[in-house]
């Protein structure tokens, strides 16, 4: 198996999780586009999957779909091996995939249920599994200094936004926040640089059942580019950190948000 690094002619390999669809999908595409080869996961079935895969075949990548849930110990395992058998190298780990809360609901009156779902997958998944990662990641950079990498973490403006409707999603997202802290400053001696990308309002699956909502927000002014984001603006955005370009930058965070945070008088 090989363990550490690039050989000749080889590109290197990024793992989107949620990859198959919504941000995930458009950072993966956009990666591919940058000569990434691709390994995505997500809950669904692969035969879910199988038109992400085909594009990103299409865009030149070899792509690998891995039904794993992030918010399991064993799955995470599970997820790396299949990378590491798969291509036997990895660069970049974009934690991307998330949930929101299944009901909105206000936090006087909001489940325990809820909170210890979405923080299971939007926290603690993505917080292992970039410890996972970043142990292979320090094998690989050991075994040869030419081997670059970096974390980023798709969180949210939520990290700061407060919805009193979704606590639990705004608190798993602030908790993102902290562990990009954390995993830049842990990783920092290796050179491995750790990412934040913020998103505002981007049309995927999950704001599908809150467009009106938001349809209305924006046209009383929300944003300061009053328009729903896309995905692979978050891709370009995601991508541009995947190629080295903010390389001496480890632990910042990326706005990609409309102006939503920008306060205004
Ligand atoms: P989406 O619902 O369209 O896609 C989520 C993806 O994550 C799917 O591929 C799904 O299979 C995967 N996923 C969900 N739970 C999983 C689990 N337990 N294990 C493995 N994969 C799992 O959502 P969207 O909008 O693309 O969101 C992606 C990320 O961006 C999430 O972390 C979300 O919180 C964040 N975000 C989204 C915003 C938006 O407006 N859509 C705004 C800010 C942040």
């Amino acid at each position: 198996m090989i363990t550490g690094n690039q050989h000749a002619g080889q590109k290197r390999v990024a793992l989107v999780t949620g990859g198959a669809r919504g941000i995930g999908f458009g950072v993966a595409r956009q990666l591919a586009r940058d000569n990434f080869d691709l390994a995505i996961c997500g809950v669904r079935d692969p035969s879910d999957a199988a038109p992400a895969l085909a594009e990103l075949r299409q865009l030149g990548a070899e792509a690998l779909y891995v039904q794993a849930d992030i918010s399991d110990t064993a799955a995470r395992r599970k997820l790396r091996q299949a990378v590491r058998e798969k291509f036997g190298r990895l660069h970049v780990l974009v934690n991307n995939a998330g949930v929101a809360p299944k009901i909105r609901a206000d936090i006087l009156e909001a489940t325990e249920e809820s909170f210890e779902w979405v923080l299971k997958v939007n926290l603690q998944g993505p917080y292992f599994l970039t410890q996972q990662c970043a142990r292979w990641m320090i094998e690989q950079k050991k075994a040869g200094p030419d081997w670059r990498g970096c974390v980023v973490n798709i969180s949210s403006v939520s990290a700061t936004v407060a919805s009193v409707n979704r606590g639990e999603y705004c608190i798993s997202k602030a908790g993102v926040a902290m562990a990009t802290r954390l995993w830049a400053a842990r990783l920092g001696e290796f050179d491995i640089p750790v990412y934040e990308i913020r998103p505002g309002i981007i049309r995927t699956d999950m704001t599908g059942g809150v467009q009106a909502n938001y349809d209305k927000l924006i046209a009383e002014g929300l944003l300061v580019q009053a328009r729903w984001g896309m995905a692979e603006e978050v891709g370009k955005a995601a991508a541009m950190l995947a190629r080295g370009d903010l390389s001496y930058s480890t632990g910042q965070v990326l706005m990609v948000d409309g102006g939503l945070a920008l306060q205004r008088l």
